[in-house]
């Protein structure tokens, strides 16, 4: 008689010492391989190995290949089966695996610590013929999704909120619409967005009357499993996360949409790169006072230009040179916060050299191929009255409300002997 194939699992293991990271790998004994982590020679008595997933497949190589090949940007090393670990990630880890045509059943999944009031609503299941998407929109939302994946450093926010007045938090509900995740205590970087735990960790002090994060779920939805978007209210010491049916926890998602219009008072966040024309409408038709990060380029990007001439939205206090990856590595950025809260004096005026045409130097001043005047280095001529060309640094440091304005509502890209000069704007005195 021919024994029994035997079983094959893919399972997800974290050491109680290493929770910045988790193993995924392969195993026909559970229980036999989880003995061998927690034997290990060498190994310190507090170090505990326990899985946070387990479940059985068809063929156990196969999978574990096409996680590696999903995966590979999140591994330690590229020769181990080491991946970085947070929830977010955990989940998308567990969701790619379920949803692999080699899935046969979940075993085993580590229930969530809960320390806060947790109301869970029964989740439902969308098709993609339900939510009228093909196949490939999903593969596109994928690939724009990869690019969203960047998180504002806590330094950045706390350097930026440091520059306001205190007073304007002041018993204010504020509304964080693309904060991905708030996780269980203990809290960190790598289980809570900077811009949750910088209100969290700063609610007593601003005085803030309520914070509300609302998670997105992305990376869920791509996988066209379960839709498991949720929002999480603090308000005083109590902390509530809630799973309402169907809720995506999109930023346009109506329960996003009416947070938005009847409960926040300041709005902060980075919203995904790929969406932040839809974002910038929607928050700026709300009239809601906001604190954002957005590309530093907006100044001269056509959908936002009307905003800043309208002064709807004009710029923060800072840049930002640097995001962290989902690694949580250090990567180079071109941010700038974006604001309709009062800046006083603005300390950025002070680089702009607003003189006389003659004054200019010539090394910072050009005509171009049109005879438009190009001036660089945050030079303004003063006694100049046609519209010139400057680049987006001097309307970041406040030119806008020094009495100029924009000349043309789209990007000037200046040709100089024929040569193409990278995009500029137009502007001109009022
Ligand atoms: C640039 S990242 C910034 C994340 C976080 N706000 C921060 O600053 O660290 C944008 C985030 O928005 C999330 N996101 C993507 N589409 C979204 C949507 N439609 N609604 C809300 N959030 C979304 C992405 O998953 C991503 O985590």
């Amino acid at each position: 008689m021919n024994a029994k194939p035997s079983k094959q699992y893919i399972y997800i293991v974290q050491s109680s010492k290493e929770t910045k990271f988790c193993k995924i790998g392969i195993t026909e004994s559970l229980d036999r391989r989880l003995k061998d982590y927690n034997n290990m020679t060498g190994k310190s008595q507090d170090n505990v190995y326990e899985y946070l997933f387990t479940c059985e497949v068809k063929n156990m190589r196969q999978v574990e290949r096409d996680i590696k090949a999903k995966f590979s940007h999140l591994r330690e090393e590229k020769n181990k089966e080491i991946y970085f670990y947070n929830s977010p990630l955990f989940q998308g880890y567990v969701d790619f695996i379920k949803s692999h045509k080699m899935f046969v059943k979940e075993v085993y999944v580590k229930p969530e610590a809960k320390k806060t009031v947790v109301k869970i609503v029964k989740k439902t299941t969308p098709t993609l013929q339900d939510r009228g998407l093909s196949r490939k929109d999903v593969m596109q939302k994928a690939k724009k999704a990869n690019n969203d994946e960047f998180y504002t450093r806590y330094e950045d926010i706390e350097r930026e909120i440091s520059m306001y007045d205190k007073k304007i938090w002041k018993n204010k509900v504020v509304f964080c619409n693309c904060d991905d995740a708030v996780g269980d205590e203990p809290r960190n970087n790598n289980n809570t967005s900077a811009f949750a735990l910088f209100f969290i960790n700063n609610f007593l002090q601003l005085k803030l009357k309520k914070l509300i994060c609302t998670h997105y779920s992305g990376a869920l939805d791509l996988f066209n499993t379960h839709v498991k978007g949720y929002v999480f209210t603090k308000d005083g010491f109590q902390e509530i996360k809630e799973y309402p049916a169907g809720y995506t926890g999109s930023f346009d998602d109506p329960l996003s949409v009416r947070i938005l219009n009847e409960e926040a008072d300041i709005v902060s966040t980075n919203p995904p790169f790929s969406r932040a024309g839809d974002y910038w409408k929607l928050l700026i038709d709300s009239g809601k006072k906001f604190l954002i990060v957005s590309n530093i380029t907006n100044v001269k990007n056509q959908p936002y230009m009307s905003y800043f001439e309208d002064k709807k939205v004009w710029a923060g206090y800072n840049r930002i040179d640097k995001y962290l990856n989902p690694k949580m590595e250090s990567v180079e950025a071109s941010g700038h916060w974006y604001t309709n809260l009062q800046i006083n004096n603005r300390p950025k005026y002070g680089l702009l050299k607003i003189v006389p045409l003659k004054e200019i130097p010539n090394e910072s001043k050009r005509y171009d191929d049109n005879k438009t005047l190009v001036v660089d280095n945050c030079f303004i001529p003063n006694d100049y009255d046609k519209p010139f060309a400057v680049s987006a640094r001097p309307i970041l440091n406040g030119i806008l409300e020094k009495g100029y304005q924009y000349a043309q509502n789209k990007e000037y890209v200046p040709y100089i002997e024929n040569r193409r000069c990278f995009g500029r704007i137009l502007i001109k005195k009022v």
